[in-house]
Formats: C-alpha cells, sequence, structure tokens
C-alpha cells in the first residue's frame, strides 16, 4: 500500500502532509520576519495577504490530515524505545497539530479585529465573527506571537528528536518519513 500507513511506515499521503506542510512553515516564518520591520506600505500589505493565505493553507492541509490521520493506522515506535519517550512524542505531537489549527484561528480573528480583513487568495473573503476591534486585535497579537515561540521551540526539538532517533539509536523512525522510498532497517525492532 503505496499511500496509505501500515504499522511500520507513513503512507505517501501522510509524508506529503508532513513535508508539505513544513515546507509552508518556513515560508510562513520567513514572510513574517520580512513584514515586522516595514512601514507599513502596499509592500507591507502584500506580505500581509501571502503570510495569511499561506497560514490559511497550513490550516486547511492539517484538518485534511487530521482526518487522513483518523482513517489509518498510526506507525508504532521502535519496541526498544522507553515509555517516556513514546509518552514524550506522543504530547509532543499533539502540541504540534494543537498549534498548527489554533495559529491560523489567532491570525485570522486578529487581523480582521485590526481591520486587515482576510481574502483567501484575493478570492474569498472570510470574515471573523468578532468582527472590528483593537482591544481584541492586540490580544490576539500577543498570543498569535507566543505560540510562534512556542511552536519555534517545539519543532527545534522534533527535529532534534528525529535526528536522535537516526545518528544515536540508529532506528528507522526518521527513515519511514523521509519523503523519498527508503529501505527499513529492522522494521518493527528487536521484540
Ligand atoms: C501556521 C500558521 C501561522 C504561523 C506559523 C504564523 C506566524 C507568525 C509570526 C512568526 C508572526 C510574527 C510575530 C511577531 O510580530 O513577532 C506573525 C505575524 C502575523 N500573522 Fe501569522 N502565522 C500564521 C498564520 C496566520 C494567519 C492565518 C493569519 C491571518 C489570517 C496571520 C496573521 C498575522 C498577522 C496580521 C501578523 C502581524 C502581527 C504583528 O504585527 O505582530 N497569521 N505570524
Ligand atoms: C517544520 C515543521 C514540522 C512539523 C510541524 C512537524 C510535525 C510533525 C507531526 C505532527 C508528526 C506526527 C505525525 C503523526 O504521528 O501523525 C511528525 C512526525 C515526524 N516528523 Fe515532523 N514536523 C516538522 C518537521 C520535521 C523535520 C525537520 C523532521 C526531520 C528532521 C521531522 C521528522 C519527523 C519524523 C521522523 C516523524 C515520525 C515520528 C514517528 O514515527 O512517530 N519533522 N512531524
Amino acid at each position: 500500500m503505496l499511500f496509505r500507513n501500515t504499522t511500520d511506515r507513513f503512507g505517501l499521503v501522510a509524508k506529503t502532509f508532513h513535508w508539505l506542510t513544513a515546507i509552508l512553515l518556513v515560508g510562513s516564518f520567513t514572510l513574517a520576519v520580512m513584514l515586522m520591520d516595514l512601514p507599513l506600505s502596499p509592500r507591507k500589505l502584500q506580505l500581509y495577504s501571502w503570510h495569511k493565505w499561506v497560514g490559511v493553507t497550513v490550516f486547511l492541509l492539517t484538518a485534511l490530515r487530521l482526518s487522513w490521520r483518523l482513517a489509518n493506522p498510526v506507525p508504532q515506535p521502535p519496541a526498544n524505545m522507553p515509555h517516556w519517550q513514546r509518552r514524550l512524542a506522543s504530547l509532543s505531537h499533539a502540541a504540534l497539530y494543537t498549534i498548527l489549527i489554533i495559529m491560523p484561528l489567532t491570525g485570522w480573528v486578529m487581523s480582521s479585529a485590526l481591520n486587515l480583513p482576510l481574502v483567501y487568495f484575493g478570492l474569498i473573503y472570510i470574515p471573523s465573527p468578532f468582527g472590528v476591534d483593537a482591544a481584541l486585535g492586540e490580544a490576539m497579537k500577543v498570543v498569535h506571537r507566543t505560540l510562534a515561540v512556542i511552536l519555534l521551540i517545539l519543532i527545534s526539538g522534533h527535529a532534534a528528536a528525529a535526528l536522535y532517533h537516526h545518528v544515536i539509536r540508529r532506528d528507522d523512525v526518521l527513515r519511514r518519513m523521509l519523503p523519498w522510498p527508503s529501505r527499513l532497517r529492522m522494521s518493527r525492532a528487536d521484540p
């Protein structure tokens, strides 16, 4: 089964969701950093729009990805992985998914509240039920910024854990998420 997950490895669809989201996040952070220091100008508004479109796309992809995850087996951790590491892995994955959903929502409410309406790809106007409200906009800005920092910390820890598995434990955890097909070393690890 090329497209679906098995209990040993991620399928093509889950891998595509994973790496596409990673690329979009790099784009989203790059645009955010580029626009932060600019004075209000047409250029800044353009970058805002691109940042928002990328963020909404991350939201939609994450919703699809979670539905796909529910309909598929989840690859099991290597059998010899300590219990606390399994717990930490599940918790950090849950935290990543939660932020990938909440972050775009806070961005949407923030920008609508600050009177920067969200028009997805310049075509679909998505109004916020909270409307224009400067105090709410400022509060959401703080939440959005805080979540961005937490997300960066989680991603760094996540990538470090993947490298730890690959280089130190020398198991299949990274191999089975690589975007290209790769031969597994030990499949379901030692009993
Ligand atoms: C996963 C998706 C997203 C990520 C990772 C992300 C990340 C960021 C980051 C790092 C910043 C800079 C924060 C700072 O100023 O210190 C930012 C700012 C901003 N984001 Fe997002 N964002 C996402 C989605 C969205 C969405 C969907 C919207 C709107 C629909 C949005 C609207 C904004 C706005 C208006 C700002 C500027 C706020 C300010 O002046 O600080 N973001 N975002
Ligand atoms: C940049 C943003 C990234 C995000 C938001 C992200 C998010 C996630 C999430 C939510 C999962 C859980 C998949 C599931 O069980 O449903 C996952 C799995 C995984 N990610 Fe990432 N990831 C990112 C980047 C990376 C990078 C850079 C690497 C490699 C260095 C990586 C390696 C892995 C591996 C190996 C797995 C599989 C873990 C397992 O088998 O349980 N990820 N990622």
